[in-house]
């Protein structure tokens, strides 16, 4: 077990920032974590997955631990269902992967979503429909301050938008270790979204199957979304805002072509619309801007500093609040 000090993150976060940790050392066990914690107990820590949703703004003082635990097991089945636990350092599109090589229905809608397998409940990712809480199982996690590892269920995790407990009650205080998901035996297909049926037509996909599904989420994402090996970004910047009824009706008086989802939450707005109204879709100031096919996507074009980027979201959330007098939340996480 390495502990390096000065340690430069640019190779962990998908915006490619050089922010400096005080402490970074990896972990691909629970005896590595108990020791990593108790020799650090002392100290600021913080752990990181992918780093596909955080914006560095600053050095990072105490330690990172870079959660690196692996493995995908078939843990239970029967004839309906399979449940699968996965490490939570795999990389979410690996379990994918595994899952619809297997013909196992139930999270091909969410391919090729970047970070790992333990940051995915920590803010319910979600895409085309499905959201983690729609297949998951049960976690279990390391309890920071008493080195315990506790199970949480489906309810326990308090699934909503993008928001979980480990988000907000329980924020910093575990570390996830694993997650298993529960998947159908015989697949039913979520093809909802417009664009996936869209694609599956492009696709001329005649008999739908898990892995039809999956290649057309990834063609859909491939050509739309910017791939941060390339260009820095950590997908959506921000949340679709969730407007109540009367909040909305409002807006929509002043806006009659505002484009909007009903939910069980209230009405989502679609921030890439607003944005866009903004005339920001494509705009960019020295190396940050909003990305020109999907302008919730924040992108470093090179050498954009996290202050840069995170004052540069800040003229969006301005813009935005001017035009709508809606005020837009990050879904990045901001250190
Ligand atoms: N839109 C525009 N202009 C654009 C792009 C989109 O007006 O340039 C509007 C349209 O009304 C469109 C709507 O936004 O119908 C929705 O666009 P899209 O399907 O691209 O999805 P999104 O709401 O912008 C969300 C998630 C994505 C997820 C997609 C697909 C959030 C914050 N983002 O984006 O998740 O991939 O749906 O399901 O909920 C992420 O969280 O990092 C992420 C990429």
């Amino acid at each position: 077990m390495e502990i390096i000090s000065e340690f430069n993150l640019s190779g962990n976060n998908t915006f490619h920032i050089p922010a400096i940790a005080e402490y970074f050392a990896s972990f691909d066990n629970i005896e590595s974590l108990q020791e990593l914690v108790s020799k650090f107990k002392n100290h600021n820590q913080m752990v990181l997955g992918g780093g596909s949703n955080v914006l560095f703004t600053k050095n990072i003082s105490g330690i990172v631990l870079h959660n690196r635990i692996d493995g995908i097991d078939v843990v239970k089945e029967d004839e309906d269902f399979v449940w699968v636990r996965a490490g939570a350092g795999v990389e979410w599109h690996a379990l994918v992967k595994f899952c619809v090589a297997n013909n196992w229905g139930g999270i091909e809608n969410m391919s090729l979503i970047p970070g790992t397998t333990g940051a995915a409940p920590m803010q319910n990712i979600g895409a085309y429909g499905v959201e983690i809480k729609d297949i998951f199982s049960e976690l279990q996690a390391f309890n920071i301050s008493d080195q315990s590892i506790q199970s949480f269920s489906n309810d326990a995790c308090r699934f909503g938008y993008r928001e979980s407990v480990f988000k907000n009650e329980l924020k910093d205080q575990f570390i996830i270790l694993n997650v298993t998901i529960r998947l159908k035996k015989v697949p039913e297909y979520n093809i909802s979204y417009g664009t996936i049926s869209n694609e599956l037509e492009v696709m001329e996909v005649k008999d739908l199957s898990v892995k039809a599904v999956s290649e057309a989420v990834i063609r859909i994402r491939s050509a739309k979304l910017p791939n941060p090996a390339f260009i820095g970004n950590a997908g959506s910047f921000f949340k679709n805002p969730v407007m109540s009824g009367s909040d909305f009706d409002k807006v929509q008086i002043k806006y009659p072509a505002i484009h909007f989802f009903k939910t069980s939450e209230g009405i989502k707005v679609p921030a890439a619309w607003l944005i866009e109204q903004c005339g920001l879709k494509g705009y960019r100031e020295g190396d940050v801007g909003c990305h020109k096919n999907q302008p919730l996507v924040i992108v470093n074009y090179g050498k954009a500093t996290g202050k840069e980027i995170f004052d540069f979201s800040e003229r969006v959330i301005d813009a935005v609040n001017q035009k709508f007098g809606i005020v837009l939340k990050r879904e990045v996480n901001v250190y």
